[in-house]
């Protein structure tokens, strides 16, 4: 059952290389390392820059060791949440960074290993867990929350249509057989689905991508560590965040919008009570896609979307 992982293909790389704007002796910090992909092309086009890699898949880690092994003494590589992006970041020594890179998501070794459990079209245990260390697996989701609540993530994280008669259908099996493999959960979902007219995303896809996002608790991680990464830039320090669905790429979009604005007192004040200063300016004030090259050779690639924005 357990296919030999295909290595992350990274997405936008002369892209997230030119918006990182590497400089000379350039400190920087990929928050979600994959297989290093982008972290090797970095390190490569400027050999006087450093490099902190952090994935909270100890299995990436693996990877992206392997791969950066000629550049070894260039980057520290750890495992942890970027989340916690401070803490990492002090603990290793990088009290602030010339450039940071979030490209969001799954990588390839996590969507094409069934044993993962996040691939709707190859049957394995329903886990999804990007950090094996952490407790909760999506079977345990499947298994526990009630209909309302399932409707609620089906709805909220992947926008799935029929939500409410999937959430019921989920609960009602686990009456007679709790939740343990994908195939079973793909197959209910396509038995359960309304007809979906002129929709490009399978429902499975939807609810599997929802699924995740609990499951790993993904846009509460996303939001602690946009913050923290814009905290830990150094001015002309760039930000670069590549993201693959709606619901990423409108946290990532409001708050670097957030931190671009000034004040934000109600407008009838005579004057400014909030003292609020922007402290980014954004560089991509509409999000750069792939082009028909790229997207050609790597469909995974399509729904990336890049946004980078530089600290004042
Ligand atoms: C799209 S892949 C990155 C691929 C990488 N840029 C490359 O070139 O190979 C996303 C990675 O981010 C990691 N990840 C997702 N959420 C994370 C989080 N909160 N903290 C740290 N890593 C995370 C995943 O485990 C996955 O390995």
């Amino acid at each position: 059952m357990t296919n030999q992982p295909v290595h992350h293909r990274p997405v936008l790389v002369p892209e997230t290389l030119k918006h990182l704007q590497a400089r000379p002796n350039g400190r920087y910090i990929d928050a979600t390392l994959g297989a290093g992909g982008h972290a090797a092309a970095l390190l490569a086009a400027d050999t006087t820059a450093s490099l902190l890699g952090i994935d909270r898949d100890e299995n990436a880690l693996a990877i992206a060791r392997e791969r950066l092994a000629p550049f070894h003494g260039r980057c520290t590589l750890v495992h942890g949440n970027y989340g916690d992006l401070e803490n990492l970041a002090a603990e290793h020594g990088w009290p602030s960074a010339d450039g940071i890179l979030m490209d969001l998501g799954t990588s390839s070794m996590q969507i094409d290993q069934p044993d993962r459990g996040f691939s709707y079209t190859q049957d394995g245990p329903l886990d999804m867990r990007m950090d094996r260390t952490s407790p909760i697996t999506a079977a345990r989701v499947l298994n526990t929350a009630d209909e309302d609540e399932l409707t609620e993530v089906l709805r909220t994280f992947g926008e799935v249509p029929g939500a409410r008669r999937i959430a019921r259908a989920i609960v009602t099996r686990r009456e007679t057989r709790l939740w343990s493999c994908t195939g079973e959960l793909a197959e209910l979902v396509k038995a359960n689905m309304p007809r979906q007219k002129g929709r490009r995303t399978p429902a499975a896809a939807r609810c599997f991508q929802a699924l995740r996002i609990v499951v790993n608790n993904e846009f509460e991680h996303l939001e602690e560590g946009l913050e923290m990464a814009l905290e830990l830039l150094a001015p002309g320090g760039r930000l670069v965040v590549i993201s693959f669905h709606s619901g990423e790429d409108r946290i990532v979009k409001e708050t670097l919008r957030y931190a671009a604005k000034g004040c934000i007192c109600p407008p009838e004040l005579p004057v400014c009570r909030c003292d609020k200063v922007p402290t980014i300016r954004l560089v991509t004030r509409k999000p750069l896609r792939p082009s028909a090259a790229e997207t050609a050779e790597n469909s995974r690639a399509a729904p990336a979307r890049l946004r980078s924005a530089e600290k004042i």
